[in-house]
This record gives structure tokens, sequence and C-alpha cells, in this order.
């Protein structure tokens, strides 16, 4: 391997980096998937935000996207991809992001995300791992995505609910990571596919522990009447299966769904020196970034979740 190479594939972190000289890395991640929501410009906005998130979880400022898309012009109107790529424009706007190409396969599944590259001073890099003992986590956007798309599919959400969460998917990780960026930082990540407890693991592996306060959880309130009656998505199921052991709790309650909930586009998950908890709190405040202090990280028990 390149010396120059900073991150790479043997880890469990968020985008690939790169360092190009003393001053600037490249932070490097691909992402795309199926339509999560029905409306194709609400589908290229979200995919946008939950591709560019990876950068902003390694401490980085997305500089340039390519689009990847897969779409078939024979089987479905073209004025639907069309959309797709207008949302997906918007966000990167939003973010700063300069559009530079992209590449489509003529597939009768739809698919939607970018490659995008960011920067990142060599030295500021924020990997999963980093936290330290007493340390405050912080996640910014609510939970239950997961379980609120298996709703979704099954026609039982309402338009204002849908346009609640899609609204939720589709914003950018970018002010929470402005918010983070102004305190002192020791690691961060995003929350997706392997639900919150599966990402805080990546965090803590073997080296902390961390409390987590069932009762500072954000969340989508119409989530907990779903997955009372158990409609939940089998991801939610793979996740708990797989990182159950590393949870200690007394709690079967919502809770102990809402953890393992698989999130798509989800909120930054960050291990904060407590000193500057006011600080960030003040700043968090007026970005408008929609923050919640849901833990602490702990020096025992090592590998654990405590779930409270
Ligand atoms: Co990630
Ligand atoms: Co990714």
């Amino acid at each position: 391997m390149d010396e120059n190479v900073i991150v790479g594939i043997e880890g469990f972190e968020d985008a690939g980096v790169y360092k190009v000289t003393d001053e600037i890395a490249l932070v490097q991640t691909v992402d795309f998937f199926t339509p999560v929501v029905d409306d194709p410009y609400w589908f290229g906005q979200i995919a946008a935000a939950n591709a560019l998130s990876d950068i902003y979880a390694m401490g980085a400022v997305p500089k340039t996207a390519l689009n990847l898309v897969c779409f078939s012009p024979t089987k479905f109107d073209i004025a639907i991809l069309k959309e797709i790529i207008r949302g997906g424009a918007d966000k990167m706007r939003e973010a700063g992001v300069s559009l530079l190409g992209g590449h489509s396969v003529d597939d009768d599944e739809i698919k939607y995300g970018l490659a995008v590259t960011g920067i990142v001073h060599p030295d500021k890099v924020l990997l999963n791992e980093g936290a330290r003992p007493w340390d405050i986590l912080v996640l910014t956007k609510p939970l239950g995505t997961g379980i609120m798309n298996t709703a979704i599919k099954g026609k039982l959400l309402n338009d204002h609910a849908a346009t609640g969460l899609a609204t939720v998917m589709a914003t950018l990780n970018r002010t929470a990571a402005e918010a983070m960026l102004s305190v002192n930082v020791h690691a961060c990540t995003d929350v997706t596919g392997f639900g919150l407890a599966g990402h805080l693991k990546e965090m803590i592996r073997e080296s902390l522990g961390v409390e987590l306060h069932a009762g500072k959880l954000p969340y989508f309130g119409e989530a907990v009447e779903f997955a009372t009656s158990g409609l939940v998505p089998g991801g939610l199921y793979r996740n708990r299966d797989f990182y159950r052991e590393h949870v200690v709790t007394t709690r079967s309650d919502f809770f102990f769904d809402i953890i393992f909930d698989p999130q798509t586009s989800g909120g930054l998950l960050m291990a904060l020196d407590p000193a500057d908890r006011a600080k960030f709190e003040e700043t968090a405040t007026r970005l408008g970034v929609d923050y919640h202090i849901i833990g602490t990280f702990l020096a025992e028990p090592k590998g654990k979740i405590l779930l409270r």
C-alpha cells in the first residue's frame, strides 16, 4: 500500500482518505441505492444527502461528485430520471459540490447515488475510533427511518408523516458537521445500515464502553406504533442478531427495537469533549441543528453498549 493512504479498506471507516500534500488529503466515498420513497425528486435529494454524509462524517468538506444511475428508459418515463437527477443536483448545490460527470447503466431496477470527493487536512481526519472516557455522545437526526420506510411500502404512512420523514432523510449533515468541527471532537461516524447500536460498536470496538439513555433518544413518533405491531424491516432483526451480544440492557420495549433499526441517510454520531458541551450546544442551536446528547463514553465495560 502507498504510504499516503491514511484510511484504506481494512477498517470500517465511512470513507477512504489519501494524502496529497502535507495540507490536503482527498476523502472519497460512493453510495447508491434503490428508491426509498415514491417521489423521484425526493429520492434524488435523499440519495445525494446520504452519499455526501460519509464525507461529513470524516470531518471533511465535499467538493466534487459523479452521478451513478441505473435506469431503463424503455420501462420508465424519462421524466422520472430527470426528477431524480434534479433532486441530486439541488442537494449538491446546497452542499457547495460541483458535479463533474457520471455514468448510467440500463437496468430494470432504478438506482441512484453519488461518488463523492472531499478534502480535509491530513491531521484533522475524524475516524470512528478515538472517543475517550467521559466524552459526550451526540446524535443528530431522529431514529426510525427503517421502520418508517417499511410503513411507506405498506402504504400505512399518511402524506404528512411521509413528507416529514423525507425531509429528515434529505437533510444534509453539513451544519451538524459545522457545529461538530467548532469544538474538540474525538470521533465521528454517521448512522446508516447497521443502526445506532452497530455504528456505536464501530466507535467503541473493544477499547471503550458507552452508556445510552433511552429517554434521550430522538425518534419518529409514528415508529412506536409500527414497531409495537411488529412492522419493522428485516434489517432490524439482522442487526439485532449481530449486535445484541454487545448490548447490556433489561429493556425489551420499543428502545430495544429502535437502536437496531437500519437508517437511511441518518445523522452524525459524535464523541465530543465534555468541556465543550456548552459551546457545542450554542453553535448547534445557532445553526439550527437538531442535536441530542444521548449518552456518555466510559472506560468500562469495554466493548459494551449499556442501554438504560
Ligand atoms: Co457512514
Ligand atoms: Co457509505
